[in-house]
């Protein structure tokens, strides 16, 4: 069987749902949603954390067990510090793809899960690579640190299964083309004053909100995993909408991103009405 169908059928035991969705909620409440989140989902940074983070754990062991076979005496120190290196910057990195994975669901949230268990596997060998280097044991050391880097494969592989294959962690919206040239989307009846309305607009679906006489439009496909934002809660105080799936908040003026999980904005629009008809087209 192909890597591929191995991966897909890892998302058909569904016998791995009962401990993934308590280990889930075990995360949601550790994380919460307010800033420890945010950091984590990388909704600051306009970019998910988590994979901009993977490199550096990847990165030093593989450089350790590279050096280990490679440069053995003259490389020995440097690929001691890196495994520690590697070990203390996979903290950071486990918790932001755990603070992503608590909001999975079925395939995903079983691929998701095996990921974390190859790359824990993976980092306890070489933690216990770090110690058998310690003793000055070099072999044991380099024979974990190999047995390591195979479990932390399985785990990079199902990584980019999901982001690659199952389109997670990326830009749920990325697909709508959205027009740029003005385009009529709705009477200008059906959208009175404090009402949203969802509207297409070519290939892309546009939330629309009226407040003080101003027409505001976003795309309404959540960013983070797809989820309709026409349907989410529209906070008229602060002219936002939280997304009904895993509660993202987008500022309906410009779709910026005011809490994750989602870490890219919403595409945003302008919008004029014209003959009684509202139109929009990309904001640039
Ligand atoms: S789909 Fe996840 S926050 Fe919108």
């Amino acid at each position: 069987m192909g890597l591929h169908a191995s991966a897909e059928k890892l998302g058909e035991l569904e016998r791995l749902d009962a401990p993934a969705e308590a280990a889930a909620k075990a995360v949601q409440q550790v994380v919460g949603r307010g800033a420890v989140k945010d950091l984590l989902s990388g909704a600051r940074l306009g970019h998910p954390l988590h994979p901009l983070l993977t490199d550096l754990p990847i990165g030093m062991l593989a450089g350790a067990t590279a050096l280990d076979l490679l440069a053995k005496q003259r490389g020995e120190h440097a690929a001691d510090v890196l495994v520690g290196l590697g070990l203390l910057s996979a903290l950071p990195t486990a918790a932001a793809g755990a603070a992503d994975w608590s909001d999975s669901y079925g395939p995903d949230q079983r691929v998701g899960a095996v990921h974390a268990i190859a790359n824990v596997i993976g980092l306890g060998l070489y933690g216990w690579s770090l110690r058998a280097r310690g003793r000055g044991d070099r072999r044991t050391g380099t024979a974990l640190g190999l047995a390591g880097m195979t479990s932390m494969a399985v785990g990079g592989y199902l990584g980019g299964y999901l982001s690659h294959s199952r389109g997670v962690g990326v830009n749920n919206a990325f697909y709508q083309h959205a027009p740029a040239d003005w385009t009529a989307v709705l009477d200008e009846a059906e959208l009175p004053e404090g009402t949203s309305a969802r509207a297409a607009a070519g290939d892309a679906t546009v939330l629309l909100y009226r407040a003080n006489g101003q027409i505001h439009a976003i795309g309404s496909r959540c960013s983070h995993a797809g989820g309709p934002l026409d349907e989410g809660e529209i906070d008229a105080a602060n002219r936002t909408v939280t997304c009904p799936w895993h509660r993202s908040i987008f500022r309906l003026e410009d779709g910026s991103v005011v809490h994750g999980p989602a870490s890219v904005p919403q595409a945003a629009y302008e919008t004029r009405t014209e003959g009684g008809q509202i139109e929009i087209r990309l904001r640039r």
